[in-house]
């Protein structure tokens, strides 16, 4: 069965790329208005083709934002496991569109690689279950496991309406494991299962001194200039170690054992990569602390954006009125995103000099979450890389976050698989690209993770 599924995904690759062309030239954008039609026509593209490819129940969901796309395949009788598979739909924006290569949204292969965005995170990732599936039904008229499939259109800004939907919908829902493919393994040759993500929490500080913007030659030396308010904030949030001065913000920090340690001491990659992926010469940090664990298993605060006074071309003499700043951080099991929240905005407060009026804003908030080495899910995950790859699994940690790992885990009961098939794909950046071959090896990988999931490989 599971030779005929993979022999079936073999005989239609081209096939299979075409129609991801197809989903890729889409422009589902979901920070912009512009794009919300798109959105829409990308959900109704998502679902005539999970349709074609055998899937019942296909249906779209209206949120209060973009539409959430469901379709299940449950015939696979009750003592098989059900595995449900996330994904998402929605893009990044494109700027600094000038930087492309070729249009973002006219996918263009170069090389082995797809060139447009969204390619890798996470329309190419996310487009590899529903052919798995297809493959599948279409060689065998069945799969080993039940398999439901959600697909939303707002990761990219949050998941603003995901967790109320799966709380809603838990019946609709119920799985004995997630699984989730937007991320990366760590090189073309050596496959990867992360089994930590981070959560985040995202705040914006506005600081406001003078009234009106004032002629710095006039007024300075008498005003305290908000711009510089806010910088004196800014390098109070950490000390010279890099490590986060906000008062609590470690109190409930779990630390690594030494097993763990180890564990991450021999995932391949470290400074040479860290290096090669971002063209610097010496890491910063907590000097305690490995890149790897660094990135993956450390909270951290970072200055996402900063504003305020002339950015125009040439000079203006001003103090401006205004300044302001979007951080954010990212956290670690067992810190509470909302109790980081406010930790973050009780500090920044008692920073803001007397007299300026201080505004802390909480954007969005998400949970880290660890998916258990020992689950029978993670046994199969890698048997299924291994078959594919030729080459075990190593298990990892990833700094990113995928906030809804977490609430699957904690409203559905299911472990989460993050079975990434991403490389160094610059994602969220200029020329996204995607491996035409991890397309084609993601889908053999899903084929056999199913297979062995179910004990019948
Ligand atoms: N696919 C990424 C998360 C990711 C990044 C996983 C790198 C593995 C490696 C996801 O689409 C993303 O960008 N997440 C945001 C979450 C935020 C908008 C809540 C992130 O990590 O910044
Ligand atoms: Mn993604
Ligand atoms: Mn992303």
């Amino acid at each position: 069965m599971q030779e005929k599924a993979l022999a079936h995904a073999e005989a239609n690759r081209e096939r299979y790329l075409d129609q991801l062309l197809d989903f890729l030239r889409i422009p589902s954008v979901s920070t912009l208005p512009e794009h919300k039609a798109d959105m829409q026509r990308t959900a109704e593209w998502l679902i005539a083709d999970m349709k074609r490819a055998g899937f019942e129940n296909v249906q779209i969901f209206p949120t209060a934002g973009h539409p959430i796309v469901y379709g299940d395949w449950l015939n696979a009788g009750e003592d098989a496991p059900t595995v449900l598979v996330y994904g998402h739909y929605d893009v990044q924006p494109v700027d600094p569109i000038d930087l492309w290569h070729s249009d973002p949204f006219e996918p263009d292969i170069r090389d082995g690689e797809i060139y447009a965005r969204g390619a890798s995170d996470d329309k190419g990732q996310a487009f590899i279950h529903i052919k798995a599936v297809e493959s599948a039904l279409a060689a065998n008229g069945s799969l080993p496991v039940n398999v439901k499939v959600l697909l939303e259109g707002e990761e990219e800004i949050g998941s603003p309406n995901l967790e109320s939907f799966v709380v809603e919908h838990k019946d609709l829902l119920a799985a004995d494991y997630g699984l989730v493919s937007d991320g990366r393994i760590i090189s073309a040759e050596q496959p990867s299962i992360v089994y930590g993500l981070r959560g985040l929490t995202y705040m914006e500080v506005r600081l406001r001194g003078p009234k009106r913007d004032l002629h710095s030659g006039a007024y300075g030396g008498s005003v305290h200039n908000p711009a510089q308010a806010l910088a004196e904030i800014i390098a109070a949030l950490h000390d010279e170690d890099g490590r986060v001065t906000i008062p609590g913000f470690y109190e409930n920090v779990r630390e690594l054992t030494e097993q763990e340690r180890a564990a991450l001491s021999e995932v391949p990659g470290g400074l040479p990569l860290w290096q090669k992926e971002t063209g610097l010469t010496y890491p910063w940090g907590e000097p305690d602390y490995s890149i790897l664990e660094r990135v993956s298993a450390r909270p951290t605060c970072e200055v996402n954006g900063i504003w305020g006074g002339f950015q125009g071309e040439g000079g203006k003499t001003v103090i401006p009125a205004e300044a302001g700043a979007k951080i954010s951080m990212r956290l670690v099991a067992d810190q509470d995103p909302e109790r980081v929240a406010q930790l973050f905005a009780d500090y920044v407060r008692e920073l803001a000099p007397e007299g300026m009026q201080v505004e802390v804003v909480k954007h969005s908030t998400g949970w880290w979450a660890l998916t258990p080495l020992e689950s029978p899910a993670m046994q199969a995950a890698a048997a299924a890389y291994a078959g594919t790859w030729g080459v075990e699994p190593v298990f990892t940690r990833e700094g990113g976050s995928i906030p809804i790992v977490a609430t699957f885990q904690k409203e559905l009961g299911a472990p989460v698989v993050l079975m990434g098939f991403g490389l160094d794909d610059s994602i969220h950046s200029p020329n996204e690209h995607f491996r035409v071959r991890n397309f084609n090896r993601g889908i053999d990988t899903v084929i056999r993770y199913y297979y062995a999931l179910a004990g019948s490989a």
